[in-house]
């Protein structure tokens, strides 16, 4: 399938519909985006239950960004968009679209869905089934009473945006699942909103077409410059769609930032463990200074000093047992050579050897830590049994007090 939504120079819904108002992005160099849409505060506990399903959340997203709500199951993430599309009233906050407040709860204000700035594409995609894609298309525009002289061009140039130009008389039940995503990305699209709010839109798709996707998805979100706010429990989408990420559990926010900053600076070990594997040695802090900078000294190993950072309150006072985390990516493995084991290196003897397809996933047992995953390159393997040595990145890793429930086996 071919998509004009390559020509990024005209790129606006309303261009091609004559007499619309077009809602030029506003793209000028170097300019602050706007504010698209802001959460305040707000908290929301379901009747008959004692906790709160979100619990004092604020968030801001501006024009053009793709901010991600991330957490595991029941975390309050679809609670929060619900909040934000007006189809749930928050107990306490504010939204705002723009300028424009759209809930104060203190003034008992509450705008309906259809008076916010938005669109929303569901898990389940709510294609209905006796329209025909231009029809399921067109609705929100028939609904606003738009002038039906422009109606099909627009629904044309937003078949288009989506890779789905010529499919307009397809009756809905006869598309595949990315298909149907497509043309409920395209309905919600059609009146530009200034904010997509997108509750798991992949999640029903598989693999490959998840992937392809998330590129599309990335490409619209450049082209129209709207403001997107994204659900998903899976954090390659998220790391790989995102401008921030906020990281929820249990109706909190734990973390927000770019999804490096979560990803290299986690800011408790639920963010550390939730995003991505991590890998924790046993050491000692050799010496530290005030900005949480230590050198942790490995145990099992001569002269194996890796240097990383402490979010711990308080910091880490020298001669302090720790846990480094350390990303996989961030140890190489390679057979020993010989009995003296060089300086920064340490020992360990290759246990299991995994081929996975990308890599080969190694459980080692290291000399004075236990059994720890290591991956490996998939050219080099090694043989399981071998003595082999492990060299960690010198510096970039974080240091906590506890293992939480990331215990280290000593066996397996
Ligand atoms: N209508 C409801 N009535 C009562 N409790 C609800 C309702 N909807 C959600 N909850 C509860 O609120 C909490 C948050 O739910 P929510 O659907 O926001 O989670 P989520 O992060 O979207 O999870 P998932 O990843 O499984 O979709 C959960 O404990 C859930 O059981
Ligand atoms: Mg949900």
């Amino acid at each position: 399938m071919t998509s004009s939504g390559g020509d990024m120079a005209d790129t606006s819904l309303a261009t091609q519909a004559s007499g619309a108002a077009p809602k030029t992005p506003d793209k000028t160099a170097g300019a602050t985006p706007k504010l698209a849409m802001r959460l305040t505060n707000l908290t929301k506990t379901y009747p008959g239950n004692t906790t709160p399903a979100v619990d004092n959340l604020s968030l801001d997203v501006a024009d053009g960004e793709i901010v991600t709500l991330l957490g595991p199951s029941g975390c309050g993430k679809t609670t929060t968009l619900r909040m934000a599309a007006g189809l749930e009233v928050p107990d306490e906050g504010d939204i705002y679209f723009g300028d424009t407040a759209v809930v104060m709860t203190s003034k008992s204000l509450c705008l309906p869905p259809n008076k916010r700035d938005m669109g929303i594409v569901f898990q389940s995609y709510a294609i209905w089934p006796h329209m025909t894609v231009a029809q399921n298309v067109a609705f929100p525009l028939k609904s606003r009473k738009f002038p039906r002289s422009q109606i099909k061009d627009r629904v044309a140039h937003a078949l288009e945006l989506v890779g789905m130009a010529g499919y307009e008389d397809r009756p809905g039940p006869l598309l595949s699942g990315g298909q149907q995503q497509r043309v409920a990305f395209a309905r919600a699209l059609i009146t530009e909103p200034r904010v997509l709010l997108l509750d798991e839109p992949f999640s029903n798709l598989d693999a490959k077409l998840r992937e392809r996707m998330r590129i599309r998805v990335k490409r619209l979100q450049k082209e129209l410059n709207i403001a997107f706010l994204f659900v998903t429990h899976d954090q390659v989408e998220a790391l790989s769609l995102s401008t921030r990420i906020a990281l929820m559990e249990s109706g909190v926010v734990q973390q927000q930032g770019s999804p490096r900053l979560l990803y290299e600076s986690p800011a408790n070990e639920f963010v550390r463990d939730f995003i991505g594997k991590t890998l924790l040695f046993r050491g000692r802090v050799s010496a530290g200074d005030p900005s949480g900078r230590l050198a942790i000294a490995l145990d099992g190993a001569k002269d194996c000093v890796v240097y990383g950072q402490t979010y711990e309150t308080g910091g880490l006072e020298p001669g302090a047992e720790v846990y480094i985390g350390v990303r996989p990516e961030d140890v190489e493995v390679e057979p020993a050579e010989g009995d003296q084991v060089p300086p920064g290196m340490m020992e360990g003897k290759l246990d299991t050897a995994l081929f996975v397809g990308e890599r080969i996933e190694y459980q080692v047992a290291v000399e004075g830590q236990g059994i720890i995953d290591i991956y490996g390159e998939r050219h080099q393997p090694i043989d399981e049994g071998r003595k082999v040595w492990l060299k960690l990145r010198a510096e970039g890793h974080t240091a906590w007090r506890s293992d939480r429930a990331h215990d280290l086996e000593d066996s397996l």
